[in-house]
């Protein structure tokens, strides 16, 4: 470096400043495609449309992108982030696996982004160890997805800075989480009772038929170890009367205990709850954005797991669930 800069603490410095996430992508004369992912895009102009990025002059892309009339700026979506990964690995194969479009020159251009430049290669500076592109945009589009965000070398998502959460704390009832959780749970829960009471069936019902969704051919006392998170008991009269309505059949297991398993109605049954309760969650993530909606899936799954001293394993979604493909789960997915 020629000047007294620490690099770790620039850098560090630097990544305080938010920023997307783009996909610069070319043709080079070799008729190959070529791309990198960059966060040192920027807008210049308005008029005419221009824009900039910059590429550092180790990049193995550096020759294509010199001699190169056109590129394509992809910006990318919340979703994005493995690409943005795939991209960012040099001596790989960027493209695998990529459905591509042809832009001017035959840049290539990628789908699932946020927005997408294509550009002429107006202006090439020097910049120290970066060489910086200036681009006239000829064409663009905006696809209105949310976009991935990259904050002091992290990705992130963007979340609208609410008035509502300005006096979040305002009063006891909006500042006491448990209070929040219970009443954001019954309300979310009540279609779901609603159709529980039509059949004659009670919570603790609910919670039994709930906790063998999620793996049956359980013993009672195990149920009853389960289902005692909530609060509840369960007792071996609870398990006869759902015997009785044809929803569970007792067997028994290798052990040669008596263990509660669904019937084929019990089964459909559960299938119809979890029905309703989706639809509910559809109703109450309405007003949410996608962003939103993940943001609170992830800040409520650290809520769960910072509480969890006492939680019995269950309560992680099991492979019955996953089976049936009961309930998609793009946050847990996309982190694993
Ligand atoms: C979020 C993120 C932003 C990046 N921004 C830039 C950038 O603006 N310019 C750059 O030259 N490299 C940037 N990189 C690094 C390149 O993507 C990486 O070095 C890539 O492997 C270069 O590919 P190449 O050697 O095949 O040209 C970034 C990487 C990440 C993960």
């Amino acid at each position: 470096m020629t000047t007294a800069v620490d690099a770790k603490q620039f850098r560090k410095a630097l990544g305080s400043f938010t920023t997307g996430v783009t996909i610069v992508t070319t043709k080079g004369e070799d008729g190959k495609d070529y791309g990198l992912t960059a966060n040192s895009f920027n807008s210049v102009s308005m008029d005419p449309p221009m824009v900039l990025w910059s590429l550092g002059k180790k990049s193995s892309s550096l020759p294509v992108f010199a001699a190169t009339a056109h590129f394509a700026v992809h910006i990318l979506a919340a979703d994005q982030e493995r690409l943005s990964n795939q991209f960012a690995k040099s001596g790989t194969d960027k493209f695998a696996g990529c459905k591509l479009a042809r832009g001017d020159g035959g840049v290539p251009l990628l789908e699932g982004c946020s927005a997408r430049f294509e550009c002429r290669v107006v202006h090439q500076y020097e910049g120290g160890d970066h060489v910086i592109f200036v681009g006239e945009v000829t064409n663009f589009d905006s696809f209105e997805q949310p976009p991935l965000v990259f904050h002091g070398g992290n990705y992130g998502l963007v979340m609208k800075k609410a008035e509502d959460v300005a006096d979040a704390n305002s009063s006891f009832g909006n500042g006491w989480l448990g209070f929040l959780l219970a009443r954001a749970y019954y309300q979310l829960l009540m279609p779901v009772r609603q159709n529980l009471r039509s059949n004659g069936l009670r919570d603790i019902d609910y919670d039994i038929l709930t906790v063998l969704s999620m793996g049956d051919g359980r013993t009672v006392a195990e149920l009853d170890r389960l289902v005692s998170i909530s609060g509840s008991r369960v007792s071996d009269g609870d398990i006869h009367k759902l015997v009785e309505r044809g929803l569970l059949t007792l067997g028994v297991n290798g052990d040669g205990e008596s263990v509660v398993c669904f019937t084929e109605t019990g089964r459909t049954y559960v299938f119809e709850l979890l029905a309703i309760a989706k639809a509910a969650q559809s109703d109450a993530e309405r007003d949410l954005d996608y962003r939103e909606a993940q943001v609170m899936t992830l800040l409520l799954k650290r809520v769960i797991r910072s509480t969890a001293a006492t939680l019995p394993d269950h309560w992680q979604k099991d492979h019955f669930w996953r089976a049936n493909n009961l309930w998609n789960d793009p946050v847990a997915s996309d982190t694993a």
